[in-house]
């Protein structure tokens, strides 16, 4: 029977992580959980924000199902003791490269979009970013420069190796959507982007079924709020992703609607909605359980290839909310395990 690491976390995690719970186990999969405390949780019990019994569960298990970390009461704390370093921690130790987030607008959220209504309706996109390389973690320090001036420094690299593994993903996932992969990168400028540029198009005679284009990150992020409805899927590098993926989450409603997978080149992936802990409605049963359930319907396809089951758990996300239930980020005021109700009556 597989293994699912729970991993609720900090503030409205282990509220949102209750209500995937909840609508797993009604589909009877026979699925195993195991818990155990991350971030700031876990530092209050054990010193550690990524404790290794933690790390060691998360190796164990065949998939992570993950909430958010993140503690107000951790703010002073020296950075390597951050609630934040238990989910970068999770990332480098378990090898997960890639990051998969889906951006769609639910039928009837035109409202909630940052958009107008007509054009957030055609959003629907994967963005899959590179999550273990670039400029994160290059080489960084602080100098002085000779004119006595601090100065600080990120190095920002990727060898080809990496490029390549993170491309097929992008062309695999185009191969199963639409057929369109959107490269972006910075290759006017960056010596990085002009490498990822030429092994992306190597990587592209893989896949003459896939449309392949290229665009540069600023142009991106301006067509992401004129138009989304061209894009199908876009893979780019850490740092553009990062950017690109929380601006296309914002022009598909709510932060609290999108799920996000965290891929290793095995299969194993750790599934988490892509909000953080939100301190300032943690405890109040307010959270938007969505982005959380989506989470794990990830989870069932992409690490156990569950997908009816999957494809179970979003349609009744749809059916819910196409019934107008609401939780408050969505104009609504449904509580979170209300919601909950709302997508278990569903399913
Ligand atoms: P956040 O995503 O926690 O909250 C941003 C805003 O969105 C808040 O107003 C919050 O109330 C709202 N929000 C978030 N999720 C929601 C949901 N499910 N339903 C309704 N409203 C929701 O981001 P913020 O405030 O910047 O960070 C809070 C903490 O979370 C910080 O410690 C941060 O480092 C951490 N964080 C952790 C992440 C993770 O665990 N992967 C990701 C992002 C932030
Ligand atoms: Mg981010």
């Amino acid at each position: 029977m597989p293994l699912i690491a729970l991993l609720a976390g900090d503030g409205i995690g282990p509220e949102v992580t209750a209500e995937a719970r909840r609508v797993l186990d009604a589909l009877t999969l026979d699925l195993i959980f195991e818990e155990a405390l991350v971030g700031g949780a876990a530092y209050h019990a054990t010193g550690h924000p990524l404790p290794p019994e933690t790390l060691a569960l998360a190796q164990r298990a065949d998939a992570i199902l993950f909430g958010a970390v993140g503690d107000p009461l951790c703010d002073k704390l020296e950075r390597s003791l951050r609630p934040e370093q238990a989910i970068l921690g999770l990332r480098k130790h378990l090898g997960l490269f890639a990051n998969l987030r889906p951006a769609k607008l639910f039928p009837g959220l035109e409202d909630a979009s940052a958009l107008r209504p007509e054009v957030a309706a055609a959003i629907d996109m994967v963005i899959v970013r590179e999550l273990n390389g670039d400029v994160y973690f290059g080489e960084k320090g602080m100098r002085t420069t000779v004119d006595g001036l601090r100065e600080g420094y990120d190095v920002m690299s990727y060898n080809e190796a990496e490029v390549a593994r993170i491309a097929h993903l992008g062309f695999q996932t185009a191969a199963r959507r639409g057929g369109r992969l959107c490269s972006v990168d910075k290759a006017n400028v960056l010596e990085t982007s002009q490498l990822w540029r030429d092994v992306v198009i190597e990587i592209s005679a893989h896949y003459p079924q896939v449309a392949l284009s290229h665009m540069y990150v600023d142009n991106c992020a301006m067509q992401l709020v004129r138009n989304p409805g061209q894009f199908d899927v876009i893979v780019t590098g850490n740092l553009f992703g990062d950017i690109l993926s929380d601006q296309a989450s914002m022009c598909a409603g709510s932060i609290g609607m999108l799920p996000s997978a965290s891929l290793d080149s095995a299969g194993k992936g750790l599934y988490e909605p892509i909000h953080g802990s939100a301190p300032d409605i943690a405890g109040q049963g307010r959270a938007n359980p969505c982005a959380t359930i989506l989470s794990a319907a990830m989870l069932l396809r992409h690490s156990l290839g569950m997908r009816e089951a999957a494809d179970r758990i979003e349609a009744a996300v749809g059916r819910a909310l196409a019934t107008g239930a609401r939780t408050s980020d969505l104009g609504g005021t449904l509580t979170t395990h209300a919601m909950g109700d709302a997508v278990l009556a569903q399913l």
